[in-house]
């Protein structure tokens, strides 16, 4: 394992992600927590994250002296490098101009770090974001590459292994950091980059194995790939010891209800309650058209319907299950650094089953806890899952409820499914389905005048939207060309009954969200 000491910097999750890439297992803890850390997993190295912190300052974070006490290999990064020097004697200095963006080091000397990577008096691109700056090395250091803006660029003691560097070798901005981070995991620390998916599931399967003992699973099925991936494994783990509850709301996509059950249950053989609780969920948000409100009352009836299945489970004369199985990922479980403390305003309220198990009083189970996103992905392609499931574009728990602003009915969502069936099936059939974050149609509260065979047509507009993401933090539209909209409005229209109009969303988030509730 390689540890990961974050000092709250923005890009921490990609140091991870990057050595990861070299097939080493990493994990990130935040500076609070590396002494417990260090003696939990045993690290063979350590990379110190970059921070928007400055070490100039007194109270500021610094890495456990025990990790250079232990002699282990060490790479810092920006902060970390700057920390690095203050703790064994060098010096850092709050600089007058901040060096933000694209520069140029010039390699000085050779280095297991930049072995087959960068030679010596050659210039790289790198990614430069600081404040301070080194202005005096500790002893036993020398400087391995220098910029115009750093003269410590990179600098190491090559006899301890402790490395420092003032870039960002984790943002793609530094082509080839990637490489030097890989080089760090192997060359420097030795770790042979054996971490693949099949180990994974081979471990993740024993530790559930272990974790679970004899008792029974219930884990709720969406549809979505993260609950996909983890019944799957689970099933594989424990066998009929799980049951998965699929909560149709009845606000689920074209065909997607139907996709679920027929392959976990039929095709998996996974013992699967389906909950058809349309009617439930529709009459609750009869007339209500306000987001917040329509987001809460799915959130509550999702946690009432599933609560109430899961007691007649516990009541079939069985075991009563213990365990909740969740997909929850490693980005949710990252524990962030905060340096200012303060609650962040609610944009949404997202629905999840955030609460079930205490109030459940079941044990949690979350086998993909460890892993990013395409890291579940790569996991259900390990497990067999189709294509279809394992690339699927991210979809709302609340479903289709949000993307009909205003009331919603039967009819509506009806219009809807149609509607977005079509787009997704031009998407595809245009090759575009995996260049795009998300897409989907959205139908708008608001009818416009039309003419169709001579005759006016009354109707309501839909909008389109796709965007492209990396996390789904931030969004920009995705730059369709005009024929390929101007094809799937003329579908649309065509046959789809109800809708008269189309219109394609150019709004990036921010300022918009990706869904419009
Ligand atoms: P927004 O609309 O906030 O969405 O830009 C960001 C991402 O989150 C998805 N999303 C949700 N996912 N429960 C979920 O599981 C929710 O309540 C929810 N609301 C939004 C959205 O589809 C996008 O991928």
């Amino acid at each position: 394992t390689l540890l990961i000491i974050d000092f709250g910097s923005q890009v921490t999750q990609l140091i991870a992600r990057r050595v990861r890439e070299a097939g080493v297992y990493s994990e990130v803890v935040p500076f609070q927590k590396a002494e417990e850390a260090l003696k939990r997993l045993n690290p063979r190295g350590i990379i110190l994250s970059g921070s928007p912190a400055s070490t100039t300052e007194i109270d500021t974070p610094r890495a456990p002296q025990a990790i250079f006490e232990a002699g282990l290999p060490v790479l810092g990064i920006c902060y970390g490098e700057q920390t690095i020097c203050r703790q064994l004697g060098g010096e850092v200095e709050l600089s007058d101009h901040r060096e933000f963006g694209r520069a140029f080091v010039e390699v000085k000397e050779a280095s297991p770090l930049f072995e087959g990577v960068w030679d010596k008096g050659s210039r790289y691109q790198v990614w430069m974001s600081h404040g301070d700056k080194v202005t005096a090395i500790p002893e036993g250091f020398r400087v391995i590459a220098a910029s115009s803006g750093a003269p410590f660029a990179a600098i190491s003691d090559e006899s301890r292994k402790i490395y420092g560097v003032q870039f960002h070798p984790e943002v793609v901005h530094t082509p080839d950091g990637a490489r030097l981070i890989a080089n760090f995991a192997h060359k420097v620390v030795g770790l042979k980059g054996d971490w693949s998916m099949a180990a994974f599931r081979e471990e993740a399967i024993s530790r559930i194995r272990e974790d679970v003992g004899s008792g029974r699973v219930i884990c709720g099925l969406s549809g979505g790939v993260d609950s996909s991936v983890a019944a799957v494994l689970l099933h594989e783990a424990i066998g009929d010891q799980l049951t998965c509850i699929f909560v149709d709301h009845g606000l689920m996509r074209l065909g997607e209800g139907e996709e679920v059950v027929s392959l976990f249950r039929d095709h998996y053989n996974i013992p699967l309650v389906h909950v058809r609780a349309e009617d439930i969920f529709l009459s609750a948000l009869e007339g209500e058209a306000d987001p917040e409100t329509k987001r809460k009352t799915i959130g509550r009836l999702f946690i009432e319907t599933f609560e109430a299945e899961a007691e007649k489970l516990a009541a079939d004369g069985r075991k009563a299950p213990e365990f909740l199985a969740q997909g929850t990922l490693y980005p949710d479980v990252i524990e962030s650094v905060s340096f200012t403390g303060g609650p962040s305003v609610t944009i949404k309220s997202h629905h999840n089953v955030g609460g079930l198990p205490e109030r459940m009083n079941l044990k949690l189970v979350e086998p993909l806890r460890m892993l990013f996103k395409d890291e579940v992905r790569a996991l259900g392609r390990e497990l067999g899952l189709p294509e279809s499931f394992v690339g699927r574009h991210p979809f709302p728990g609340p479903g289709l409820a949000i993307r009909c602003p205003g009331g919603v009915t039967r009819d509506k969502l009806d219009i809807l499914r149609k509607a977005d069936a079509i787009y997704l099936d031009e998407i595809r059939k245009a090759g575009l389905y995996d260049a795009i974050w998300q897409a989907f149609a959205v139908l708008l509260p608001v009818q416009t005048v039309g003419v169709m065979g001579d005759a006016r047509t009354y109707d309501f507009v839909c909008a389109l939207r796709a965007v492209t993401s990396v996390d789904g933090m931030t969004a920009d539209f995705f730059h369709f060309d005009m024929d390929f909209l101007g094809a799937a409005a003329t579908r649309i229209i065509n046959e789809v009954k109800g809708i008269n109009r189309v219109v394609y969303d150019v709004t990036s988030k921010p300022p918009g969200t990706i869904e419009w509730e």
